[in-house]
């Protein structure tokens, strides 16, 4: 065998590799590989754990003995397009407004390159999806995160978005519903969005992926609601709705000058979305609703019995999960930061988390679980979390007051803990409610 250098030496390679980060999602998931044999249980997956609906698999396979081997055409099939169209809220006519892609990702990537030049700004509302970050690396832009305010459930603010709107901005990313906090946005929130951008000639990049996952009330796409359409960029995919995320098939729905550019670089990278995933597509969006809303269902289940958990866990918040399937769990009484709650969780409890680290800074003490995951995991994986959190129940008694007054308002006892305490100084707290409550003892039994 001939000897390599390829692992010694180093070629330089292109400078725009040199902005390209790692997420730490991927770091847990491999930090959780290498646990072998572990008891773990996964809530870092973003994908359902349902297999594709059976008439999906069988129409893709009677295509691919029908010949649907070869290229299509790089916009993608007609019919698919068509039902596309149909299936968008907003009016998109299949011929030149429609691109077929190899999943959203592909479809937010052709947006990159035709609408974001290099050294422009991208604005994102944090906390966000991480891969957003190496896609605008990819063209020589930077992603400026836009801190949504954690007091109020991470709700779309538009006045901060707006005012970091600048010169440079190109695009703003809107992932409607939140992929990690699960909130479905304001559509008088978004629209607020949409139209200072209209303003300001910027693109709004409406990342649909999670649409057919709400919970509360259905989806009004973005491009539907607003009357600057011609702003809007939609990105969609069959991933999660129909449990599809291995056949890599998207869309991107746009004005026809967008699509007309965004086809040539579609053309070189992938020419077309794989023909055989664009027949399982058309059955997907124009078959049979039954099973595709029979795992809406259990989601919804899933969900409901989410929330009750979090309800119950004594230290952890966390937004209601509104759409998509995560939580993104709020450990910040804890005092520890996301990748320590991380870590801790996997290492000692064997439950596998995506630290919020992973989805801009203001993240930095929430952990995102995915409920995309059967039920009897999520029940076990709650049970570890608890388990975890009731460690610090005792932990941490913030500045308690407790006072007891006569009806002259003279103090008779007066119980404080002035700072907060740590495991090691529960004895110490112990013995001061003891002393309360001798105390109030002997008021009551005067
Ligand atoms: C917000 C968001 N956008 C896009 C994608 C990519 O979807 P697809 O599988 O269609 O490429 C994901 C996948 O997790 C996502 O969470």
């Amino acid at each position: 065998m001939p000897s390599t250098d390829r692992a010694e030496q180093s070629v330089p390679l292109a400078r725009r590799t040199q902005g390209l980060s790692r997420s730490p999602i991927r770091r847990m998931f491999d930090l959780a590989q290498s646990m072998d044999g572990a008891d773990l249980v996964h809530f870092e997956i973003g994908e359902p754990d349902f297999d594709t609906p059976a008439h999906i698999i069988d129409a893709a396979t009677d295509a691919l003995h029908d010949g649907a081997t070869h290229y299509t055409s790089n916009a993608g099939l007609p019919p698919l397009r068509t039902a596309i169209a149909a299936d968008l809220q907003a009016d998109f006519d299949p011929t030149d407004e429609i691109v077929v892609t190899a999943g959203a990702m592909e479809a937010l990537a052709l947006t990159m390159l035709t609408v974001v030049d290099p050294g422009d700004e991208v604005l994102v509302p944090t906390p966000a999806w991480p891969n957003y970050t190496n896609q605008c690396e990819m063209v020589g832009a930077t992603l400026r995160g836009v801190e949504m305010d954690a007091a109020s459930g991470f709700d779309l603010d538009p006045a901060a978005i707006i005012e970091a709107m600048g010169p440079d901005t190109a695009a703003v990313i809107i992932t409607n519903p939140s992929n990690p906090t699960g909130r479905v946005f304001d559509p008088a929130a978004v629209e607020a969005v949409v139209e200072a951008a209209a303003a300001r000639d910027i693109y709004v990049i409406a990342d649909e992926v999670y649409r057919d996952l709400t919970y509360d009330a259905p989806y009004r796409e973005i491009a539907a609601e607003t009357a600057h359409e011609a702003h809007v960029i939609t990105v969609c995919s069959c991933s999660k709705t129909y449990a599809m995320t291995g056949w890599r098939v998207g869309w991107l729905a746009a004005a026809p000058a967008v699509i007309e550019r965004a086809i040539m670089f579609h053309e070189g990278l992938v020419a077309c979305a794989p023909a055989v995933s664009q027949h399982a597509a058309l059955a997907a969006l124009t078959g049979d609703r039954a099973p595709v809303e029979e795992m809406l269902a259990a989601f919804g289940r899933r969900r409901e019995y989410v929330i009750d958990r979090i309800a119950s866990l004594p230290m952890v918040t966390s937004p209601r999960p509104e759409g998509a399937f995560y939580a993104y769990l709020d450990f910040s009484d804890l005092q520890m930061d996301a990748e320590t709650v991380a870590t801790r969780l996997l290492e000692e409890h064997g439950v596998v988390t995506a630290p919020g680290t992973g989805f801009g800074r203001v993240a930095g003490e929430h952990v995102r679980i995915s409920f995309a995951t059967n039920r009897e995991q999520i029940g076990r994986g709650f049970d570890r979390i608890e388990a975890f959190d009731t460690t610090f129940w005792f932990g941490f008694i913030d500045d308690v007051v407790i006072r007891i007054t006569d009806s002259a308002d003279q103090t008779v006892v007066d119980v404080r803990s002035k700072s907060r305490v740590g495991l090691s100084d529960v004895g110490k707290n112990a013995a001061r409610i003891e002393a309360f409550l001798d105390a109030l003892d002997g008021r009551l039994n005067d």
